[in-house]
């Protein structure tokens, strides 16, 4: 796992965006898989600005989003599909036909698993997938306990998950409490993974993940298996980490085409 410490979640999320800029330089008509909540949203203000500034080029760029709430419409403004919408497809160039969000309201939630997968081989594969981290370890909606190797399923989300992001449905009650995601099989299948994770609330999934065992307890450990995985961090969320020097080290020493400029 590379792991590259920033002093703040802003410059976090400027090398985030690089990193995923330069994969859409380089292949054109990459597939992103793409992630929500909190985390992401200055890496993808950064993307916007570089398509308005310099150019970059979504037009053959193909997405799919890690997950989504079941029950929400594409129009309710808590639908992920809608928070992608907003945040980030409707300011640049993308095809919106190339853009894959889980479908909640499926009649057939197995069917429209299946057929999730299916899109993402038919894409050929995710050649990168953003990722945040749950405060309780969670990757996608996949909670602590779920298997290692799932597929995209249905999930119950925990009452950790339910508390965490609440306060976005203004109550407990008017929240869902299921929602689709890809598992961790599908989420290791992508050819690269770039997860982020700042603040003080993360500390301990940061280091489960990092540094803990690989383990259904912390989901986000998983990526401990993935020959490519970037983890981008803050100096809050790295507190915990006994090898953070180690990490810092490792990054003075690398090879120049090592680095992410
Ligand atoms: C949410 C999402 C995850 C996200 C995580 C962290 O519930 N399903 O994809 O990474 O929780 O959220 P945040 O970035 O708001 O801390």
């Amino acid at each position: 796992m590379e792991v590259l410490i920033r002093e703040d979640p802003e410059n976090g999320c400027l090398l985030g965006a690089k990193i995923i800029a330069r994969v859409v330089r380089e292949k054109p008509d990459a597939v992103l898989g793409l992630a929500t909540g909190r985390t992401p949203l200055q890496l993808y203000k950064e993307l916007i600005r570089m398509h308005r500034e310099e150019g970059l080029d979504f037009s053959q760029i193909t997405t799919f989003n890690l997950d989504e709430y079941v029950g929400l419409p594409a129009t309710h403004d808590q639908s992920y599909r809608y928070f992608m919408r907003e945040n980030l497809f409707r300011h640049i160039n993308i095809d919106q036909s190339r853009t894959h969000v889980p479908d909640g309201t499926a009649v057939d939630m197995h069917a429209e698993c299946r057929s999730y997968e299916q899109h993402i081989i038919d894409a050929g594969g995710i050649d990168i997938q953003l990722l945040g981290l749950g405060r309780n370890g969670h990757i996608g909606f996949n909670e602590p306990t779920g298997s290692l190797r799932s597929r995209t399923w249905i999930k119950i989300l925990s009452k950790q998950t339910l508390e965490d992001n609440s306060a976005f449905f203004g109550s407990l009650e008017d929240m869902p409490k299921h929602a689709l995601t890809m598992g961790i099989g599908t989420i290791l299948d992508a050819k690269r993974v770039l997860l982020l994770a700042f603040g003080p609330a993360k500390v301990r999934a940061v280091e489960d993940m990092i540094e803990g065992p690989l383990a259904a307890v912390c989901p986000g450990s998983a990526l401990q298996l993935h020959p490519r995985a970037t983890v981008i961090l803050d100096e809050n969320s790295a507190a915990g980490l006994r090898y953070a020097d180690h990490y810092r080290w490792i990054n003075e020493n690398k090879f120049d085409w090592q680095r992410h400029k």
